[in-house]
């Protein structure tokens, strides 16, 4: 099986990574992948935004199969235009792609099949805005409406930003403005194959850069399966309240596809809510999952695309696993990038495994950072401290000027956990 992943960052390393353990492998290729990922597959140099120079570069591959990993491709209609070309391909059409590309549409499907989610007004006008706002006690959450790469969501108990900010999204753009949820977050990541439908195990993400969850929004700085906090019980509730209706409710508006759906959640004292839904797997949840799945990710994959996720039996590692993000000095504000890489761990018997993120290789060998956060180190362990330890050792073995990661990654869940009632 010959296989293509589309995508440039560590989900896709994990994603690589999967595959390249597959004795039915003959064949694997990355667009465009970095330095680690050119261990393990051929890479294409190639633009994500630039949809026609993809499908070209592809179909020149000859794929049995395509990942895409990211959300930019899906929704200017990557998949659309693989399968056209008959390339069985594991992500959304531009239509489907819109649960993730419109919050507002992702909304209405909420409310539309009774799914657990935050009050929300839609807003289109300044009059709505401050309508909405009047709405609700500070803090606001305002969200974009279309993709921002992370950054389209403003939580803030100061009406005047959260008016400002509204504003300068309406002068080409939605918004949804809603009640602040409390409580701790958790991905849940479902396998479609246009008829069935596999929920892996939860993971839980830290958005924040600093350790104890505090300072600036990042893309992630880490991530944690399973969730320590979500026992049977609670993960029942999650199956029953929130995933058979998401499921219900993508078939009875024929948006069932072949691929992934995240759907982001705030587990409240009341239950589940629905923050968000992306329509692939999430970064850096999947560096924490995928090392988790023990079944071969080729016949996965391959259920994925012919309907037939009715079959597959998950295999799941017992262990818990960590993902740490090393970043770049300066990340989320401005970094430097080029920045020589020194020293880096080595995977160590299924207990850590490192994967590259923004990294390129320079003319003389040297792999050199090109991005904020530039690897995610995994540590596997029977226990949460074991797992960590190895995380963490891995993560402070990668060395490049600067480089730094947060120490903290699950922590808080599983001290929290600890206090449950047994
Ligand atoms: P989203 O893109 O909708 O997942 O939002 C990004 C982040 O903003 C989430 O991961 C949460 O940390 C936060 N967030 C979103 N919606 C809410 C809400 N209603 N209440 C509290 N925090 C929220
Ligand atoms: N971890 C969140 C995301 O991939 O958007």
């Amino acid at each position: 099986m010959r296989v293509a992943v589309v995508g440039t960052g560590a989900r896709e390393h994990a994603l690589v990574w999967a595959f390249s353990k597959s004795h039915r492998i003959n064949g694997l290729a990355c667009f465009p992948g970095n330095a680690g990922i050119a261990n393990l597959a051929d890479c294409f140099d190639c633009n994500l935004d630039d949809i026609g120079d993809l499908v070209a570069k592809i179909k020149a591959y000859d794929p049995d199969l395509v990942f895409i990993g990211p959300e930019t491709p899906l929704d200017q209609g990557l998949a659309d235009d693989l399968r056209s070309l008959g390339i069985p391909t594991i992500g959304p059409g531009k239509d489907q792609a819109r649960l993730e590309s419109s919050k507002v549409f992702g909304k209405e499907f909420m409310r539309d099949f009774g799914i657990p989610t935050a009050r929300s007004f839609h807003v289109k006008t300044s009059q709505e805005l401050t309508t909405a706002l009047a709405a609700f006690n500070p803090p606001w959450v305002l969200k974009k409406s279309g993709l921002a790469a992370g950054k389209g969501v403003l939580e803030t108990g100061d009406y005047r930003e959260a008016l400002a900010y509204g504003q300068a999204v309406l002068q080409n753009d939605e918004l949804v403005v809603e009640e602040f949820l409390r409580g701790y977050e958790a991905s849940v990541f479902v396998a479609l194959d246009g008829k069935n439908h596999l929920v892996f195990p939860p993971c839980a993400d830290h958005k924040k850069a600093e350790e104890g969850d505090g300072g600036l929004n990042t893309g992630g700085m880490g991530a944690i399966c399973p969730v320590p906090l979500l026992r049977d019980k609670e993960w029942q509730e999650v199956l029953d309240s929130v995933v058979d209706p998401v499921v219900h409710g993508l078939k009875s508006k024929g948006l069932m596809y072949q691929g992934i759906i995240f759907i982001g959640l705030m587990i409240t004292d009341k239950g589940p809510r629905v923050l968000e839904f992306n329509v692939r797997l999430g970064d850096p949840e999947t560096q924490a999952l995928l090392p988790r799945i023990r079944n071969d990710f080729v016949d996965l994959s391959e259920a994925i695309v012919t309907g037939q996720l009715d079959k597959v039996v998950l295999d799941i590692d017992p262990m818990t696993a960590i993902s740490v993000v090393i970043a770049s000095e300066g990340y989320p504000g401005s970094y430097k990038k080029n920045i020589p890489v020194q020293h880096l761990p080595l995977n160590r018997n299924g207990k850590f495994v490192l994967f590259h993120a923004a990294t390129r290789t320079g003319d003389n060998g040297q792999i050199l950072t090109t991005g904020g956060r530039c690897f995610s180190a995994v540590g596997l362990g029977e226990t949460f401290e074991d797992a960590q330890r190895r995380a963490n050792r891995g993560a402070s073995e990668v060395q490049f000027e600067g480089a730094w990661f947060r120490k903290d990654i699950g922590r808080r869940l599983f001290n929290l956990a600890l206090q449950l009632p047994v």
